[in-house]
C-alpha cells in the first residue's frame, strides 16, 4: 500500500518570533498583507505585535478583524472581497480554527473563481491559493498545519470542508507568547480537543509511522502539561510546550483522520450550542472506554501518557488499556469539566437523532478503531447522559 505524507512549506517557532514577520513576508516576494483576525481577538488587540512587526519592517497591512466563529459561505465572499479591495498579495491567518478557516477559504478565492461552496469536498480547487501565512493564538484546532477549512453549508445545513493540497500554509508562526491571554476554560477546552486529534489519529486505522512519531510527541507534550497551562496561564513554558503539541497533532490528524469522538461530539444537538473542544471532552472517556479493545497496545500507551507514568513493566497491556476511560475522567476532574451531556441541556429524546447523525459522519467512523453500529452509539449515549 502506497501513502503520502503532506505538511506545510515552512514553520517559524519559539516565543517573541512574531518579529519575523516582515522578513516572511518579503521571502514570499509579498508586500501587501491582509489580516484576517476574528472580532475578540482583534478587541483585546492581540494582534498588535503582529501589526507591529509589519510596520516596523516596511510592509502594508490592512486588518479585517470579522472572522465568523463558524464561518458561513458569505463570510468567506466578504472576506477576500476586502483583500481583493486592499489589493494583498499575502494574507496572514490570526487567531483561533476560525479565522485561519477563514484565511484558508478566502486565499482560495482569491485566485479561483466563486463560491466556495464549488469546492466542498477534496481536491476540487483547481489554481493555487494566494499566499498564506497561518499564526495560531490557541492551542487547539491544529488548523494551521492542515489543508481543510471547515464552513457552515448555509445552502444545505452542517458543516462542509474543502480540502486542497493548495491550502497549506507557506509558512506557520508558532509564537506561544500570543497565547497566554488565552482564559483557564478555553485553555482547557482547546487543548483537550488537540489532544483528541493525536489520539484519534494514533489509535486510528490510518495511523502511519510517520502520523504515530508526531501523535505520540502531541500526546506526551499536551498531556504533560495541559493541567498546568489550565491552573496558570502565564505558564510560557507550558504554554509553548501546548502550541508545538497542538501543531503536531495538526500535522498527524491531517494525514489520517479522526475517529468516533468527532463522529459524536460534532453531531450532538446544535440547539446545545456546545462548543468544540467541550463536545469532544464529554465524549472522550466512554468512547475510548468503548474502544480500547480494537487496540490495547495503543490505549495502553494513551492510559500511561494520561497518568504520566510508563506502567508497561508493572501491568499487563490489557490491564493499561482498560484504565483509559478512568485516566482521561480524572484529566477532565483536573480541569473541572463535567461529563455527562445531560449537564449541557442534551436530552434523552435528542439521542436517537444524534446518534442517527454520528453513525452518519462514514469518514470519522471508518478510521475508528472499533467498528461501531448505530446502536452501540446510542447505548454509549443513554448510558452517558448522566455523570
Ligand atoms: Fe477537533
Amino acid at each position: 500500500m502506497a501513502f503520502t505524507h503532506y505538511t506545510v512549506k515552512k514553520i517559524v517557532h519559539g516565543n517573541g518570533c512574531i518579529k519575523q514577520i516582515a522578513a516572511e513576508v518579503k521571502n514570499l516576494k509579498c508586500s501587501r498583507a491582509f489580516i484576517v483576525a476574528g472580532p475578540t481577538v482583534a478587541k483585546i488587540g492581540l494582534q498588535k505585535p503582529l501589526e507591529d512587526a509589519l510596520t516596523e519592517g516596511g510592509v502594508d497591512w490592512q486588518l479585517y478583524a470579522k472572522a465568523e466563529v463558524e464561518p458561513s459561505m458569505d463570510s468567506i465572499k466578504a472576506c477576500s472581497d476586502a483583500a481583493k479591495k486592499f489589493k494583498a498579495d499575502v494574507i496572514i491567518g490570526f487567531g483561533g480554527g476560525s479565522a485561519l478557516d477563514t484565511a484558508k477559504a478566502a486565499s482560495v478565492l482569491l485566485t479561483n473563481k466563486g463560491p466556495i461552496n464549488k469546492y466542498f469536498g477534496m481536491n476540487l480547487v483547481p489554481n493555487p491559493a494566494l499566499p498564506m501565512i497561518l499564526i495560531p493564538t490557541t492551542a487547539g484546532t491544529g488548523s494551521e498545519m492542515t489543508n481543510i477549512s471547515v464552513l457552515a453549508d448555509t445552502k444545505n445545513g452542517g458543516k462542509k470542508g474543502v480540502v486542497s493540497e493548495y491550502m497549506y500554509a507557506d509558512v506557520v508562526f508558532l509564537d506561544a507568547s500570543l497565547t497566554v491571554g488565552m482564559p483557564p476554560r478555553v485553555t482547557a477546552m482547546t487543548g483537550v480537543d488537540a489532544f483528541v486529534h493525536a489520539m484519534e489519529s494514533y489509535c486510528g486505522i490510518a495511523a502511519t509511522p510517520i502520523t504515530d512519531a508526531l501523535d505520540l510527541a502531541a500526546m506526551k507534550l499536551i498531556g504533560g502539561n495541559i493541567r498546568q497551562a489550565y491552573a496558570n496561564g502565564g505558564n510560557l513554558a507550558a504554554r509553548d510546550a501546548m502550541l508545538y503539541g497542538s501543531a503536531l497533532a495538526g500535522m498527524g490528524f491531517g494525514n489520517t483522520q479522526n475517529g468516533i469522538i468527532h463522529a459524536i461530539g460534532t453531531t450532538l444537538p446544535v440547539e446545545c450550542h456546545i462548543p468544540h473542544g467541550l463536545a469532544m471532552a464529554i465524549c472522550s472517556p466512554f468512547s475510548v472506554g468503548f474502544n480500547y479493545i480494537a487496540n490495547p497496545e495503543k490505549y495502553a500507551v494513551v492510559a500511561d501518557i494520561l497518568r504520566g507514568e510508563d506502567r508497561s513493566g508493572v501491568m499487563s497491556v490489557l490491564e493499561r488499556a482498560s484504565d483509559v476511560e478512568d485516566a482521561f475522567r480524572s484529566l477532565l476532574n483536573d480541569l473541572d469539566i463535567k461529563t455527562g451531556l445531560g449537564n449541557y441541556g442534551v436530552k434523552k429524546e435528542d439521542l436517537p437523532a444524534s446518534a442517527d447523525r454520528a453513525f452518519a459522519a462514514k469518514r470519522l467512523l471508518d478510521n475508528n478503531p472499533r467498528k461501531a453500529t448505530r446502536d452501540q452509539i446510542l447505548a454509549l449515549l443513554e448510558a452517558n447522559l448522566e455523570g
